[in-house]
């Protein structure tokens, strides 16, 4: 016993050392690095294995001892490759007896695991990795240990993993498993990890994720300020001073402010210091000119800067009035807003960055200035692409629970978006039927107050659509009431809360189906001429009208801007996505689109025209709606250079003539004063002869991200748009991209959205097309049966990679050893050890590159176990043993394997048979008193 105990003084000497050196806290500045690329998938649930016996309920109750698919030693060997963002739920054929209101997608589980390895240099440093949104809920584990359950798919989580860390040879894995079972709403939510995740090296002390709250105050006159709010946290061994220092930078990179304060941070603690700059006549953010500044905040140690963050904030004053609507740096504007989710054709809820900016800037030239994130949290750089293009943006929560796990998702979404200058509102709900009760008041009450507590400066509103009137109801505990349809009461409600802002947080629910003009209920289809809506809802014309002739509505926010899978109202299966967007899955205008141009664009001249002119012979002389939407003051139209007749533009309803069909040209042209500002025609085309690929950008990064949509259309000999085409389409591309989904805006369509082929839905369908790593030109050519293909030319430029952390494939590591009490006799290794035996055998650090002293002893054994991979079952394997010190012998299943007869610190390598069970590997150490034993490295196994 003697000797055991001493063995147990040298271990703990040995710890000590380690701790000394840990201590020398690393001050290198924080490394942002990219997890996406690299992650092992497996698509269904592996199954948690049966937990039986004293020994594995005891190792399966211990930290970093987890079994199955979460262990670090599992074989996923076959499991497929995939980078994120990833959603595999898109990825399938849709399923008739799935959820309609998911878009027939089966959703199912999944895991992910992903190793890699950290430097020797980084211990020491603060570690946290980063998923920014897991589809639903999931479960991750890092090195054997479970660190963190999601219990929402739109929130994001940080996870410290210092303490679970290892470094050198050792090589980390996280495991996810996610339950996309779960369902948080109606609509489409995709299944996976379908944001970006991040690793981050920070200095002990540092500025916490999202610790960073600088959002500018207007003061007297032309006078800002801005308080910053500087969290840290300090993870090293003793407290630790530091210098804070913040700097504002104007657009020009012009240093316009600074201030610094020292700090000292207590071990193992957070510390606010506040701070703050003042500026005058800063240059205002606003949707027409977002202006934005940087606060840049550094931590300094003795002169060094450890830590540095760049936060992004804008100057711009927001008032929402109980009977002028909404003020924006002192103009009293409408809101022109468009709720949305957050699903895209082809790539389901995995939308590249580059996606979302094409979005935003579709809806921008729409004429939108605001965006109601429904019903959930974005991505950060959904967010940072609102600042940046213009956008402002009704920030909403997802789930209504006042339990402390709700409560921390609502105050995540604030810490992370409050320095959003495009945020002008926070929700905390959508439509709870608990709304018009003293339950949803009281918890209302809680949520503003969270809201209040850490952001004061923007409203709290709720997106209610009904209770209005209940004694009891959330409007009472809110700046500002929001309006989920209800038209009908809003001159009731604003006469009897004459004191409480008014918003429609929902609106529309109007359907349309692209490219179509007659509504078939038997077909699913819906006309475009906005003649269609929900029973709750209105048609646009109707919708917008209510909130524009009200001063004090501060604007409205339509449902929906772009369609999305799932909800495919008011309509089932075959119909897989929705009908309200204002634009299809594809991001291609319906009629709407235009609508919303012609009556919220002001400054130039709007003017389109619906339908096409291609319709069949036998509808020669019969009467066609037709429509102009247009700001302009008067519309003519002529056919075949014949009048019409010209229409006063209505702005509300817009102009409509029923014209007796004659193939050939309509035209219309659009006065202001008397003078001609615009002309549009729509002709009679041709069959369809040729291809044409349209792309959105001409230049692409090849940073493996950058993405954008590309259109294919069918054109006539003229060279003219065939508005009915509906050909099969295959597509090919070479070079440095790849196509990662495809769409057509059809709702009823169920052709694969991956893959290269895709039917052209009246006229268009969509290819998007990503970058891999690299540079150079990107051909993708479109084919098509007795068509003209097309070809198109992208450049690729070579571009810094964002840092990523590699990835690792290592072969099978053995890293949790026991070892046996010293002893002078030889003992027998093949010894059984008792199932409930928790206590001779004691566990043992590999890898540290220090050996251990046989005191009072001349034999210890060490031991551990492992299954080997399918291909070692098959094949054999070795057992390679890195820097192996003093005479030993290999074990493997009562049989010795492998000698080494030297003393000195040398490599082995043992070969074994294949074998399917559950491996006893024990290494019997050998040596006189006082002399170094142990492995020091890594052991590992690998294919022969
Ligand atoms: C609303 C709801 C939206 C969507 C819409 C369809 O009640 O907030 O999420 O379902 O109806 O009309």
């Amino acid at each position: 016993m003697t000797t055991f105990k001493s063995f147990l003084l040298f271990l703990c000497i040995t710890f000590l050392g380690h701790l000394q050196a840990y201590t020398q806290e690393k001050v290198n500045t924080r490394e942002v690095l990219s997890l996406d690329k690299g992650w092992s998938f497996y698509q269904g649930d592996i199954p948690y294995p049966v937990i039986k016996g004293h020994n594995m309920t005891y190792r399966n109750a211990k930290a970093g001892y987890v079994s199955g698919a979460a262990s670090p030693d599992y074989d996923d060997s076959s499991w497929c490759m995939v980078d994120l963002p990833h959603d595999w739920a898109i990825e399938g054929s849709v399923n008739p007896n799935a959820n309609l209101s998911q878009g027939y997608r089966d959703r199912g589980f999944g895991w992910y695991r992903r190793k890699f390895r950290l430097a020797p240099e980084d211990k020491g440093k603060h570690l946290e990795i980063q998923f920014d949104g897991i589809s639903t809920h999931a479960t991750i584990w890092v090195n054997g240990t479970v660190l963190h359950r999601n219990w929402c798919g739109y929130t994001s989580m940080y996870i410290d993993i210092t303490p679970y860390a290892t470094y050198g040879d050792n090589v980390n894995t996280i495991a996810v498993r996610v339950d996309a079972e779960a369902q948080e709403g109606w609509w489409y939510e995709g299944a996976g990890i379908y944001r970006h995740t991040w690793l981050v090296k920070r200095s002990p002390l540092h500025i916490i994720t999202d610790g960073v709250f600088a959002n500018p105050v207007k003061k007297m006159g032309k006078q800002w300020e801005i308080p910053v709010e500087v969290s840290l946290y300090n993870a090293g061994k003793l407290s630790a001073e530091g210098e804070v220092e913040v700097t504002l930078i104007s657009p020009d990179g012009e240093q316009v402010g600074r201030q610094s304060s020292t700090v000292s941070v207590t071990a193992l603690r957070d510390k606010i210091v506040n701070l703050s700059l003042t500026v005058s006549d800063p240059q205002l953010w606003s949707p027409d000119s977002p202006v934005l500044y940087r606060v840049k905040t550094t931590v300094k140690r003795n002169g060094m800067v450890i830590d540095e963050v760049e936060t992004k904030c804008g100057f711009r004053t927001i008032r929402f009035d109980k009977n002028t609507g909404f003020w924006l740096n002192g103009e009293n504007i409408k809101i022109k807003g468009v709720c949305n989710h957050q699903d895209h054709a082809g790539v389901g809820v995995a939308v590249p960055d580059a996606l979302w900016e094409f979005r935003l800037r579709k809806l921008k030239e729409m004429g939108v200035n605001a965006y109601r994130a429904a019903h959930n949290p974005m991505s950060k750089e959904f967010m940072a692409a609102c600042d940046s293009i213009g956008i402002m943006v009704l920030d909403e929560n997802r789930l209504f629970n006042t339990s402390p796990e709700y409560v921390r998702q609502l105050e995540w979404l604030v810490r992370r978006d409050r320095n959003c200058p495009s945020v002008i509102l926070w929700s905390v709900f959508n439509e709870e039927p608990m709304q018009g009760t003293e339950n949803g008041y009281e918890m209302v009450r809680r949520m503003y107050d969270v809201v209040k507590k850490m952001d004061s400066t923007r409203p709290v509103t709720a997106a209610m659509n009904g209770g209005f009137f209940s004694k009891y109801n959330v409007s009472q505990a809110v700046d500002v009431a929001g309006f989920n349809y209800q038209i009908k009461s809003y001159d009731r409600f604003h006469e009897e809360n004459p004191e409480l802002p008014l918003i429609s947080s929902e609106d529309g629910s109007a359907f349309m189906t692209r490219g179509e003009y007659v509504t078939d209920r038997s077909k699913n289809l819906m006309d475009s001429y906005d003649t269609q809506c929900a029973n709750w809802g209105a048609t646009h014309r109707n919708a917008w009208k209510a909130v524009a002739e009200r001063p004090w509505m501060a604007g409205c926010f339509y449902w929906t801007g772009f369609d999305y899978h799932g909800e495919p109202t008011p309509f089932r299966w075959p119909s897989t996505s929705s009908f309200f967007g204002i634009m299809d899955l594809c991001g291609f205008p319906k009629m709407a689109y235009y609508l919303h141009q012609a009556q919220w664009i002001k400054d130039e001249p709007v003017l389109q025209l619906v339908p096409h002119w291609n319709w069949p012979s036998d509808s020669i002389g019969k009467p066609i709606k037709v429509m102009a939407l247009s700001n302009a003051d008067k519309v003519k139209l002529l056919l075949n250079g014949k009048e019409i007749s010209e229409q006063k533009v209505d702005p509300y309803e817009m102009n409509t003539w029923f014209v007796p069909y004659k193939p050939g040209k309509l035209e219309a042209i659009g006065y202001q004063n008397g003078k001609v500002v615009s002309r549009m025609k729509v002709e009679t085309t041709g069959e369809p002869v040729r291809l044409r690929l349209i792309p959105y950008r001409h230049m692409l990064a090849g940073d493996g991200k950058d993405a954008m949509p590309v259109t294919v259309e069918a054109l006539d000999s003229k060279g003219r748009h065939v508005p009915i085409a509906d050909n099969m389409i295959e597509f090919t591309i070479s070079g440095p991209a790849k196509i990662i989904g495809l769409g057509n805006g059809d709702p009823n369509c169920h052709e694969l959205e991956k893959g290269n082929k895709r039917s052209l839905f009246n006229g268009l369908a969509q290819i998007i097309i990503q970058t891999t790593e690299g540079s150079g030109k990107v051909t993708l050519t479109a084919t098509s049966a007795g068509m003209r293909s097309a070809d198109l030319t992208i450049l690729v430029n070579k571009v810094d990679l964002v840092p990523f952390v590699a990835v690792e494939n290592s072969p099978m590591l053995l890293d949790k050893w026991m070892v046996s009490p010293g002893s002078f006799e030889k003992p027998d290794v093949t010894c059984q050890i008792a199932d409930n035996d928790m206590n001779s055998w004691q566990p043992v650090a590999i890898t540290t590159g220090k050996s251990i002293v046989l005191e009072n002893a001349n034999y210890i054994i060490f031991r551990t176990e492992f299954t080997p991979y399918q291909k070692l079952q098959e094949n054999g394997g070795i057992i390679y043993l890195k820097n192996v010190v003093g005479k030993a012998e290999v074990w493997l299943n009562g049989q010795l394997i492998g000698t080494k007869a030297t003393v000195n610190d040398q490599d082995l390598k043992v070969e074994f048979l294949p074998t399917k069970n559950k491996c006893d590997l024990r290494i019997l150490f050998s040596g006189s008193v006082n002399t170094q034993v142990g492995l020091k490295g890594s052991v590992r196994i690998q294919e022969k």
